[in-house]
């Protein structure tokens, strides 16, 4: 199953630190873009590159760039906003695909409200975010929209992931890769992430 958990040090670290209920939205917000920046390092490390040729400053010499049209980064509204400045921090060129979202807390259905997909998605390589992947409903509806736009390339950053919103993704589009800092346990009965983080959306927004 292509979902890649990323134990480094600093994730683990920065992921303790937003588990704690008593951490402020100031710094719940600056672990998640941190976090962010971190898992798009190990999410692009296998981009294919192409040669070119620069002046530099002893003369003409061979270097390397990105192959390929910019990378489309795609946050979820609204929570996926918070870890979108992490990700351009890295990829400022990246072109943004706004995708909203509401997961309807009674049926637990992803119900879409919003669909601003960038062109040329056929060539570009669609890096989606949100902080959390729990029933999967909201990723699996993401993933729909881009994939009938044409796009052939997606990878998934969540912060953390329930085993049920990995399988579910992984059912239905076992080629998307998902990278995140956890996986978790298990949802509780009312489809939240345990331990998880509470509601992301809530934590990052001030909305508690
Ligand atoms: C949260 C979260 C995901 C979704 C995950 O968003 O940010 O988008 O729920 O749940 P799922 O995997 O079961 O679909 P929510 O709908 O609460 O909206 P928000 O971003 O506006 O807070
Ligand atoms: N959305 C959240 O914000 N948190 C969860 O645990 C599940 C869905």
């Amino acid at each position: 199953m292509p979902v890649h958990e990323i134990s480094h040090p600093l994730i683990r670290h920065k992921l303790g630190l937003m588990r704690r209920a008593d951490l402020s939205t100031k710094n719940f917000r600056e672990m998640a873009q941190e976090v962010a920046s971190l898992l798009t390092y190990e999410a692009t490390k296998d981009l294919p590159m192409e040669p070119y040729t620069i002046q530099g400053w002893c003369g003409e010499l061979a270097a390397e760039k990105i192959a390929g049209k910019k990378i489309t980064v795609v946050p979820i509204l609204r929570a996926g906003i918070g870890m979108l400045d992490g990700v351009l921090n890295l990829i400022p060129g990246a072109r943004v695909s706004a995708v909203g979202i509401a997961r309807n807390e009674k049926t637990l259905q992803a119900q879409p409200y919003l669909e601003k997909l960038v062109g040329q998605l056929d060539q570009r390589l669609a890096l989606i975010i949100d902080p959390m992947l729990a029933t999967g409903g909201s990723m699996l509806a993401t993933i729909d929209m881009l994939k009938k736009a044409g796009c052939r390339s997606v990878r998934a950053l969540v912060l953390v992931a329930a085993p049920q919103g990995i399988e579910a993704v992984f059912a239905r589009y076992p080629d998307v890769h998902i990278y995140t800092a956890s996986i978790d346990s298990h949802l509780n009965e009312n489809g939240y992430i345990i331990p998880g983080l509470g509601d992301a959306g809530d934590r990052l927004f001030g909305t508690r």
